[in-house]
C-alpha cells in the first residue's frame, strides 16, 4: 500500500518467489490514499489477507492501526511490513533489518564507525538498526543539518546512543575515520545517473564499505568511485532484496528462495 504507487519491483520479486515454491499466493499493488488508510487496514484484515508492505506516505501514519509493533520498528517509529495474524495486526520494519543484512554480507557492524548521508526515513531505519547492533559511533550528515540533529537527538532519547551530526561540509573529515559509509540520498538515481557523487574516490580509503541505497542503476556513480578507491561497494539492490526476503519470511513463515528473488530483481533492473 502506498500513494502514489510508482513502478515497484516488489510484486515481481515476491511473485517469482511464490511461483518457485508452488505457493498459491499473489502480491499486488494497492494504491491507498491517506484518508483511506484506516479503512484499507480494516478491510485487508477482514478479507483475510496475510500481509502487506507499506510505503510512502503511510509508513508512520499506519502505526495508529497496528496492535503489536516489533521492537526496532517501534523505536524507528515507522513500519514497512504488516502481518495479519488471526485479527491481530503486527508491524515490522524490514528496511532496517535489510540494511543490516546487506552490510553484514561484507563486514561486521559491531564496533564499526558509521557515516550516514541523509536524514530521511531510510537513514532513520539504518541508524537505529546499526546503533542497536553495536556500531561504535554513528555520524549523520544531511543537506538540511537540522534534520540530522533531530534524528541524532531522537536516538539519544530512545537508545541513549550519542550520534554526531551536521551538514555536508563535514563529509571530508568524517569519511576518513569511517568503516562504513551509507548514502541514503537519491543522488545518482536514474535518470540522474551523472550527478556528482556526495563522496569522491579521493576521500575514500581501501576497505571502506560503501553502501548506496540507490538501486537503479545498480552501479551508481558513488559505487564507481568506491571501486576506484579499492573500497567495498554494496549495491542498493542488496537492501531491497533483504527487506523483501525478511517480509516474505514474516508473511509465509517459510524460507525465502533468495536466488529466485535476486534473479527476478536483476532481470527487471537490467531490462530497464
Ligand atoms: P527516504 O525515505 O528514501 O529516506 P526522504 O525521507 O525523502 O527519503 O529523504 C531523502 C534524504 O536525501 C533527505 O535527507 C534529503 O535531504 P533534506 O533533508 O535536506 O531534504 C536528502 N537529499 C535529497 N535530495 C538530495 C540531493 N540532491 N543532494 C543531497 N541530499 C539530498
Amino acid at each position: 500500500m502506498g500513494h502514489p504507487l510508482g513502478h515497484s519491483l516488489s510484486p515481481i520479486m515476491h511473485n517469482a518467489a511464490f511461483r518457485s515454491l508452488g505457493m498459491d499466493w499473489i502480491y499486488v499493488p494497492f494504491p491507498v490514499k491517506p484518508e483511506n488508510l484506516k479503512a484499507a487496514v480494516e478491510g485487508l484484515r477482514a478479507l483475510g489477507v496475510e500481509g502487506v508492505n507499506v510505503t510512502i506516505p503511510h509508513k508512520e501514519a499506519v502505526l495508529e492501526y497496528i496492535d503489536d509493533i516489533h521492537g526496532t520498528a517501534a523505536l524507528i517509529g515507522a513500519v514497512n511490513t504488516l502481518k495479519f495474524d488471526d485479527g491481530t495486526v503486527r508491524g515490522y520494519n524490514t528496511d532496517a533489518s535489510g540494511c543490516l543484512r546487506a552490510l553484514e554480507e561484507v563486514t561486521s557492524v559491531e564496533g564499526s564507525s558509521v557515516l550516514i548521508l541523509g536524514a530521511g526515513g531510510a537513514a532513520r531505519a539504518c541508524a537505529f538498526q546499526l546503533a542497536e547492533k553495536g556500531a561504535s559511533d554513528i555520524t549523520i550528515l544531511n543537506r538540511t543539518p537540522e534534520k540530522a540533529r533531530l534524528l541524532a537527538e531522537d536516538m539519544a532519547d530512545k537508545l541513549g546512543f550519542e550520534a554526531s551530526y551536521g551538514g555536508y561540509e563535514l563529509i571530508q573529515g568524517s569519511v576518513k575515520s569511517a568503516d562504513i559509509l551509507i548514502d541514503t540520498t537519491p543522488v545518482g538515481m536514474h535518470p540522474h545517473t551523472d550527478d556528482r557523487p556526495l563522496v569522491g574516490a579521493e576521500l575514500m580509503h581501501e576497505g571502506l564499505v560503501v553502501h548506496d541505497l540507490v538501486y537503479n542503476p545498480q552501479r551508481t556513480v558513488l559505487l564507481r568511485e568506491a571501486e576506484r578507491a579499492s573500497a567495498i561497494p554494496v549495491s542498493g539492490i542488496r537492501m531491497l532484496l533483504y527487506q523483501g526476503v525478511e517480509a516474505f519470511r514474516i508473511w509465509t513463515g517459510r524460507d525465502p528462495p533468495l536466488d529466485v528473488m535476486e534473479d527476478a530483481l536483476k532481470r527487471v533492473l537490467n531490462r530497464d
